[in-house]
């Protein structure tokens, strides 16, 4: 762990400064501003996640922060300045693109993401891992999150910088997105400390789904008795953003209150498009695919409500599936 004091955090937060000055001042600010506003950001919001601009250019933010040789190991070391291997050569990381600090949840500048203007590759470029960032446990968003509500219930979680945006754009201010990485059960442990509910929303496409799945299994793991985890999937080709736009705050709240699905229909939905119960064959298949599953969740009232769910599709007897579950510990496939 980083020392609490680590030279890095103030560096970090003098970049923030700088980026979001960029896009205030610079002689061309007009691209980065006329593009967020076509995305449907305003002034306000941009505040709120302190969006910034790096301008072109190779050394803008090593001229304006180090004076020093020592000074630009600083800048390396927090993410900030590349140093080509081979030539020695060192330049901006984040070069004419949108800039989102991110913060931990105490409010620390650690990371940021930048998103090019155009349609150039990679669309988003993130930070390093660094002595203060890392990526598997921290959520983009949630420090706002925290800030916008004075008591968060329900945290939804999704996949991009503009999602949580634009959420919050039309007032949904209570979403947090992982960072290019899969949703870790750290990052599960680390929700449930704030709230008892986290709902997922992935992009409408096959890696949002992907993603779902990935993240019932980490979720397995953090499910304690009083916990809940839905799951909310959006039609084909949308994600978050281009659907809030589309419907408003209100469609889409309505959408999370009558569609997102508790994670043990999830479950039981998707290996069931697997396994096909509609036989003994099938029943079986399901009962091995889903026992292993169930045996991971800690909370036992739900392991015990899971069973005695998967009996009744099943037909089994409820005896029958608990011995089971107590002696094949390799049920996979
Ligand atoms: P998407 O490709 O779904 O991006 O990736 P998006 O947020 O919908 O992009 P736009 O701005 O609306 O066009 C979702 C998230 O995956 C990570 C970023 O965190 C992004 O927000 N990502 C994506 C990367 O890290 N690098 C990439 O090149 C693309
Ligand atoms: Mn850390
Ligand atoms: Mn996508
Ligand atoms: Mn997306
Ligand atoms: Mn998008």
């Amino acid at each position: 762990a980083p020392r609490k004091d680590s030279p890095l955090y103030a560096l970090l937060e003098q970049a923030a400064a700088y980026y979001r000055q960029q896009l205030r001042q610079h002689p061309k600010k007009a691209r980065a501003v006329s593009y967020l506003k076509q995305r449907g950001l305003t002034g306000h919001i941009a505040k709120t996640y302190d969006i910034g601009m790096a301008p072109p250019g190779w050394d803008n933010l090593m001229a304006h922060l180090a004076r020093d040789s020592t000074e630009v190991k600083a800048l390396i070391e927090a993410g900030l300045v590349v140093e080509n291997e081979d030539s020695g050569k060192r330049y901006d990381r984040f070069r004419d693109r949108i800039m989102f600090p991110i913060r931990d949840s105490r409010g620390r500048v650690i990371g940021f993401g930048g998103r090019v203007l155009g349609d150039d590759k990679p669309k988003y470029l993130n930070s390093p891992e660094t002595p203060v960032f890392h990526k598997g446990q921290e959520l983009y968003g949630l420090y706002e999150a925290k800030q916008q509500n004075r008591q968060l219930q329900d945290i939804l979680v999704v996949e991009g910088y503009m999602d949580v945006i634009a959420l919050a754009q039309h007032g949904v201010t209570n979403a947090v997105a992982t960072l290019g990485t899969a949703t870790s059960e750290d990052h599960l442990k680390r929700l449930f400390r704030l709230v008892h509910s986290v709902t997922f929303c992935f992009d409408g496409d096959k890696a949002g789904r992907q993603a779902a799945w990935r993240a019932l299994n980490s979720a397995l793991p953090v499910l304690e008795d009083g916990r809940h985890v839905r799951f909310l999937f959006l039609p084909d080709g949308q994600d978050p953003d281009s659907m809030v736009r589309e419907e408003g705050q209100q469609a889409f709240e309505q959408r999370i209150n009558q569609q997102a699905q508790p994670l043990t229909e999830y479950l039981f939905r998707h290996l069931s498009e697997e396994a096909r119960p509609d036989s003994l064959e099938g029943k079986a298949h399901l009962a091995a695919l889903a026992l292993p599953l169930i045996d991971r969740v800690p909370g036992s009232l739900l392991r015990r409500l899971l069973r005695q769910s998967l009996a009744q599709i099943t037909g089994m007897d409820l005896n029958q599936v608990a011995s089971e579950a107590a002696q094949a510990p390799a049920a996979q496939q």
